[in-house]
């Protein structure tokens, strides 16, 4: 039933040319259900963060198997730290441990690490390793991988505004100027191509505050998987739907326009 063709194992998209068609370039994951996980199974909520972190390894190295040349992950939003102060701080320690633990594996395989979301809070030796994780990969070229760490949309677009403000009040810059692109320059995600695919597993049908403005135009997903079982598979299944789908940008289908 799942259209597998160009996604097995050994066949990913050839690194020095054209990605396969048909894959996204660039696929955004809101990671969900791991406290679900683990209360279906009488555990402790942060059982199923431990837990979401073997699923994530899984996935990031079906995605490099795959071909996907971006792929960001939402890790902690901005509205996460509302929860009880020992899940908060379990998810900065998993961070910390994520980093120090998978950063030469994603080195080696040449895996530019990127950190969307607001640094300024962050205790001192989270924001180091952050800074650390992207120096380190700064020049690898095969795949990005964005993670999305204290990081709220709304925030990120009130932020870009604010310093295109203080431009224009300094005399620097003219109104007229604010564009799209411009906004986009002061997006902690500058740079990197609006994804092409959002993935949400758990079931749950909604953006919480991810990438609302590089959504634009994204081909969204829901899985009813809860996070910590995704891998491969799910992977796969997320991509031939992507696949199925027509993606017109405002315009006409290409049968029809031709
Ligand atoms: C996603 O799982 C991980 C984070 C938000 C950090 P949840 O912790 O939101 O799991 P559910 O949605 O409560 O099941
Ligand atoms: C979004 O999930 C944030 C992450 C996956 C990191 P939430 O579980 O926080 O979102 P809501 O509260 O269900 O909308
Ligand atoms: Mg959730």
């Amino acid at each position: 039933m799942i259209d597998r063709q160009g996604l097995e194992p050994g066949q990913p998209s050839d690194p020095a040319g054209e990605p396969s068609p048909g894959l996204p370039r660039h696929v955004a994951i809101i990671m969900d259900g791991n406290g679900r996980w683990a209360t279906a199974r009488g555990l402790p909520r942060v059982e199923g963060h431990r837990r979401g972190v073997e699923a994530l390894r899984r996935t990031l190295r079906a995605a490099r198997e795959i071909g996907i040349e971006i792929v960001t992950v939402y890790s902690f939003s901005s509205e996460n730290w509302s929860r009880p102060p020992a899940e908060v701080s379990f998810l900065m320690g998993l961070l910390k441990r994520f980093i120090r633990n998978d950063l030469a594996e994603l080195h080696e395989a040449g895996v530019r690490v990127r950190i969307a979301g607001d640094r300024q809070d962050l205790a001192p030796d989270i924001a180091h390793l952050l800074v650390e994780a992207e120096a380190l990969t700064a020049a690898n070229q095969r795949q990005t991988l964005v993670v999305a760490f204290n990081y709220g949309s709304r925030q990120e677009i009130a932020a870009a505004a604010r310093s295109l403000a203080e431009e224009v009040a300094a005399g620097r810059r003219d109104p007229a100027s604010i564009t799209p692109e411009a906004i986009e320059a002061r997006l902690s995600t500058a740079g990197i191509p609006d994804p092409d695919l959002i993935i949400r597993t758990s079931g749950e049908e909604r953006l919480s505050n991810f990438l609302l403005w590089q959504a634009a135009y994204s081909e969204l997903v829901f899985q009813p998987i809860l996070w910590p079982d995704y891998g491969r598979e799910a992977l796969v299944e997320a991509l031939a739907e992507y696949g199925r789908r027509e993606r017109r940008f405002g315009g006409l289908a290409t049968a029809a326009g031709a």
